[in-house]
């Protein structure tokens, strides 16, 4: 039989843009949990922002010292504990990336995400141990089942980044009468052409303001081999985007922009490049908003609507994993690196210099040979 270890080494993020190593105890399994065997564990925009390079977030809504870190975890259930009900053993599984109370109002909608209780939100890679370890204890309700045509490296990128552009492009609506600007294009922005495009958008524009990233923006296909192009056009971050996005849409400007960058210009562009009634989504984080933006003239006479859009709900994880099925669409596509656990330390400074798509470490079969 599989002998599960008694103790494992897990990187975390002691928040000066390095990373640290150490041996953690796997604990034995409460009521509810199940052990997880980490495949893919991939890296957010947001553990750069908040945790590898310096600690946002005081109290218990921050990075607690020496929690193993990785938000984006996806792997195999090798052992449940008691209670455990629909999860077994062998399972393939992809991990909400927070766990809540699951009794207040945002749990019991599915949006973990901002559980109101203190006591029990804890997130995965934040408040409690993450997917930079060879194992993962995680509660069976923050569990979503991976059907055998997605990878794990699929899945890891379902546990945040996917999921929080499904429910963001759920809130605008896409479809193929639509003409999206997709502003910042790290694994975000990617994710976000990669969706429209599976759900039928037919002009799709991105603005990056890194040439790197411009680079891998321009060569991604829908599908590996498919030819078919992940954007239409690419712009360089600039002056004038907004004129630039009226002229590839007939004067008029997008139906639906989706905002990935947190930057206070972009976030404008994206407002101002999109059409009369058309739809605006911010999921970049973090900072200002531009103080150019002129709500009468940018928003209320051309009645647009702008949606903020935090993470996504269980439900909703669980219908992207059917849609991505369906599609035949691989969101590991998107990942450009992967790298070994040891090599977590050159996976996080790649991310953070931002020369790359998305960023993975990976286990066993996860990894290339
Ligand atoms: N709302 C949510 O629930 C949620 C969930 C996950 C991540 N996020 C946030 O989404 C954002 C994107 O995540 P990511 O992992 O892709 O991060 P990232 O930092 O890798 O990507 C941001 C990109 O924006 C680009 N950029 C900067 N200035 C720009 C400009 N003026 N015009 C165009 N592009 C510009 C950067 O070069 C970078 O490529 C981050 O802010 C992250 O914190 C939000
Ligand atoms: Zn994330
Ligand atoms: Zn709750």
């Amino acid at each position: 039989m599989f002998e599960i270890p008694k103790t494992m080494t897990g990187a975390y993020l002691p928040g000066n843009s390095t990373v640290e190593f150490k041996e953690y105890e796997i604990p034995e399994l409460k009521h509810g949990e199940v052990l997880v065997k980490t495949k893919a564990s991939t890296i957010c925009g947001s553990d750069i922002r908040c945790i590898y390079n310096e600690h946002l977030g005081k109290g218990p809504e921050g990075y607690q010292p020496f929690m193993i870190a990785g938000h984006e975890p996806s792997g195999q259930i090798v052992q449940c504990g008691p209670g455990t009900r629909r999860f077994k053993e062998g399972d393939r599984v992809v991990i909400y990336h927070i766990s809540g109370c699951g009794l207040c109002n945002d749990c019991r909608r599915g949006y973990m995400i901002s559980c109101t209780s203190e006591a029990y939100r804890k997130a995965y890679g934040w408040q409690r141990d993450g997917g930079m370890a060879p194992y993962i204890v995680a509660e069976e309700k923050d569990l979503v089942m991976l059907p055998e045509e997605l990878s794990y490296a699929d899945g890891a990128q379902v546990a945040c980044g996917f999921g929080t552009v499904y429910e963001g492009l759920e809130k605008i609506g896409i479809s193929g009468n639509d003409a999206v600007l997709i502003t910042g294009l790290g694994p975000v922005g990617l994710a976000a052409a990669m969706l429209c495009r599976a759900m039928g958008a037919q002009n799709i524009i991105g603005i990056e303001a890194n040439d790197e990233r411009i680079g891998i923006a321009r060569s991604l296909e829908l599908r590996k081999g498919s030819g078919i192009r992940l954007f239409d056009t690419v712009l360089k971050a600039g002056p004038d985007n907004v004129a630039a996005v009226r002229s590839l849409t007939g004067g008029m400007g997008c139906e639906k922009a989706v905002e990935c960058s947190a930057n206070a210009v972009a976030r404008l562009t994206a407002v101002q490049a999109t059409r009369k009634w058309g739809s605006i989504v911010l999921i970049g984080e973090g900072g200002l908003m531009s103080p150019d933006f002129a709500p009468s003239r940018d928003m209320i006479h051309d009645q647009k609507t702008m949606f903020g859009s935090w993470v996504t709900n269980m439900w909703r994880m669980e219908e992207l994993i059917e849609r991505l099925v369906r599609w035949n669409i691989h969101p590991a596509d998107l990942i450009t690196h992967r790298f070994p656990l040891a090599q977590a330390p050159a996976a996080y400074a790649l991310m953070n210099s931002g020369n790359c798509g998305k960023v993975a470490v990976c286990f066993d079969e996860e990894l290339p040979i």
